[in-house]
């Protein structure tokens, strides 16, 4: 199958493949025509940068201008890893990877056959893939081979790495300017990587376009989701079962009295590394049940539920796209 995969991949095609993430949606970084089918593919906005995939640290030098002690120091703590480090891009990085920007987006992951896939890429002398997570543009992202083959179709060729461990997107840190920046979080500890940096991380400044899942409403099922504090879920759910709506439930903790009439119960893991592995998968389970609404009980303000708590705000914010 990896051998399959690098000859589509040398002859400037795309394919599916597995991260610790989410699955990505690859080309060879160094074809502008190859990267052009991702945009293409996914209904993608053109100035939204894709991702670069390397094998192993080393090939930080060939992509990025410079490479602060910083990134050297975050790529040794937590790669092969969720993390996606931004760089002032080296001049021979294509416009259509980094969407015009002076800075790309550099990340080794951590899932075996991602390696295995990027090792083989390497020899073949494909130095970096271009991935964006395998869905379409604003949907939730996939978190198993199946999910990219009914976004993309049979025709695509996917590597089935199994379900995705992680769950959600890499933590993004921009390490372009003068202070490290999170563009987005993710289940990497922050204070791990606070740790690691010697220095706090400033927070992306709002509005910026940058980072297409930065976008409010993005991750978005096309059933209307909506987050609820625990205290009143019961009451919620009263209320939309006597306006004769069908609701989906993704709920921590059982409810005291569980209510059954109209309401499709999804019961989540108790921890945040559980919960992030599920989510996705929950998400689209319940969007396929074509409801009136996902109901999701509010998620802890701890730290490590920080990029969960992230990607359910924007996907409420989608308001459904089923229209
Ligand atoms: O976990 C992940 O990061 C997954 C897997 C496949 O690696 N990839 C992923 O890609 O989530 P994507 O394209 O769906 O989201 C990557 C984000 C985008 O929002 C993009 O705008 C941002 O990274 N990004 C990429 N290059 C950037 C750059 N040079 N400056 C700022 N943001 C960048
Ligand atoms: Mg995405």
């Amino acid at each position: 199958m990896i051998a399959a995969a690098v000859r589509r991949l040398l002859a400037g095609d795309v394919v599916g493949f597995p991260t610790e993430t989410v699955y990505g949606l690859a080309a060879d970084a160094g074809n502008a025509a190859a990267v052009a089918r991702i945009f293409a593919l996914k209904g993608r906005p053109p100035d939204h940068p894709l991702i670069v995939h390397i094998a192993d640290p080393s090939g930080l030098a060939r992509w990025a201008v410079h490479v602060p002690p910083a990134a050297v120091h975050l790529a040794a703590a937590f790669w092969p890893g969720p993390l996606t480090l931004i760089l002032p891009r080296a001049p021979s990085v294509l416009d259509a990877v980094t969407g015009g920007q002076n800075t790309v987006g550099l990340r080794c992951p951590s899932h075996p056959l991602a390696l295995r896939l990027l090792q083989s890429c390497t020899e073949a002398g494909i130095f970096g893939l271009a991935a964006p997570s395998a869905n379409r543009f604003g949907h939730v992202s996939p978190t198993s081979a199946a999910h990219v083959q009914a976004e993309f179709g049979a025709a695509l060729l996917v590597l089935d790495g199994g379900p995705t461990t992680v769950g959600i997107e890499s933590t993004i840190v921009d390490l372009s300017g003068e202070s490290p920046r999170l563009l987005r979080s993710g289940m990497l500890d922050e204070a791990q990587l606070v740790a690691v940096l010697g220095q706090p991380l400033m927070r992306a400044q709002t509005g910026a376009p940058r980072v297409s899942g930065s976008l409010a409403a993005h991750y978005a099922p096309a059933t209307p989701l909506e987050l609820v504090a625990a205290p009143e879920l019961a009451s919620r759910i009263l209320q939309s079962q006597r306006a004769g709506l069908r609701v989906a439930l993704l709920v921590r903790q059982p409810l005291s009295t569980m209510p059954t009439e109209n309401v499709w119960i999804f019961n989540m893991p108790q921890d945040a590394a559980g919960y992030a592995q599920q989510l996705y998968g929950r998400i689209r389970e319940a969007d396929a049940l074509a409801l009136d609404a996902i109901l999701v009980e509010a998620l802890p303000t701890d730290l490590g539920w920080a990029g969960l708590r992230d990607r359910l705000q924007r996907a409420a914010c989608g308001a459904g796209r089923r229209s």
